[in-house]
């Protein structure tokens, strides 16, 4: 017998008892910020499909990193645009670049955020391709080099952590080897270990700059049909080395998640990209959605199926909401 006995809704009387009864807490302790450096001073350019995102010089990336760190936000994601791109995307190494300029600001600053940098040649390489092209396709052990050259500067600048989102194979080992042999044993890597040929990436392009010229990822990134797939990736990435492993995009990939959680005991991270946050700001501005609620609900799935780190463009309007819970 259950009914009457057993009544679910006595738990859903009241605020408190839902309070007392609730599996997931969000909290901006577990959100990353992502954020657009791009060269000179004073440059703030917002970008159409992302309102509220901008491409920033590091004097503007600084100040807005201040309002990041007092919502209580732990870290933020730094994505760079070169001032020149060319065929090797040499622009990802330099000490000089907009990624490794922010870093040494923040870092000079004197904030309490954590720095986490995207290592990628995207948005550094003319063809926009991640890594270098030969005969049209994607060489994979060339790129490593480039790759591992790209975060060494950025541990220089003062990174935190440093976050491959390329996926070349082997690319999280050649950054640790790298890392390590220039006396940067502590800077951890947040890989990208499972990231999908998504449609979802659309905004990110436009606001990096990053679309591949010709062709597209399907040979390098992961085909949204497989999760198993995303399992061995993950278990090869902590093999490597990777301390924290994530996987993107995060709302239509949420069984990925919760696999890995059940499977892996590395801190996993969820990448709530720029098409998930586009299509809510639409329906929001459209008054089709109410954003605060669509948004919190957002994130606490992620969190449910088992993602303890959030990167999302949401960040700094979850926080103060949560604030205000
Ligand atoms: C590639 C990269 C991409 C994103 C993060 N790193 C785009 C891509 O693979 O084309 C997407 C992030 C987002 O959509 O918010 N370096």
């Amino acid at each position: 017998m259950t009914f009457p006995v057993h009544r679910p809704r006595r738990l859903r009387r009241s605020a408190a008892l839902r309070d007392l009864v609730r599996e997931t807490r969000l909290s901006a302790a577990g959100l990353v910020y992502p954020m657009f450096a791009c060269p000179g001073a004073n440059v703030r350019t917002e970008i159409a499909s992302m309102p509220g995102v901008c491409q920033q010089s590091p004097d503007r990336i600084v100040e807005e990193c201040r309002e990041v760190a007092d919502l209580g936000i732990p870290a933020v994601l730094l994505f760079g645009l070169p001032e020149r791109k060319d065929a090797t995307g040499s622009e990802a190494a330099s000490a000089r670049g907009a990624v490794q300029r922010s870093t040494e600001a923040i870092r000079k600053a004197k904030l309490d955020l954590l720095v986490i940098t995207d290592v990628c040649l995207c948005e550094y390489t003319d063809h926009g391709h991640c890594g270098v092209l030969e005969g049209g396709s994607v060489q994979n052990d060339p790129t490593l080099a480039l790759l591992a050259n790209a975060a060494v500067s950025h541990a220089r600048a003062g990174a935190d952590i440093v976050a491959p989102s390329d996926m070349m194979d082997g690319r999280v080992g050649a950054i640790r080897g790298a890392l390590d042999e220039r006396g940067f044993a502590d800077v951890a890597i947040l890989s990208y270990a499972a990231k999908y040929c998504s449609g979802f990436y659309g905004p990110f392009r436009e606001a990096a700059q990053s679309a591949p010229q010709s062709g597209d990822r399907q040979g390098y990134q992961m085909d949204p049909a497989n999760a198993r797939e995303a399992l061995r990736e993950v278990a090869l990435d902590l093999e490597e080395g990777a301390d924290i492993v994530m996987v993107k995009p995060a709302l239509a990939y949420l069984d990925v998640i919760q696999r890995v959680r059940e499977r892996f005991d590395a801190p996993i991270a969820a990448y709530n990209v720029s098409g998930e946050f586009a299509m809510v700001k639409a329906a929001a501005r459209n008054g089709w959605l109410d954003e605060k609620r669509a948004v919190l609900e957002i994130l606490t799935a992620i969190q449910r199926a088992g993602a303890s780190i959030i990167v999302t463009y949401h960040a700094k309007d979850a926080a103060r909401w949560l604030k205000n819970c």
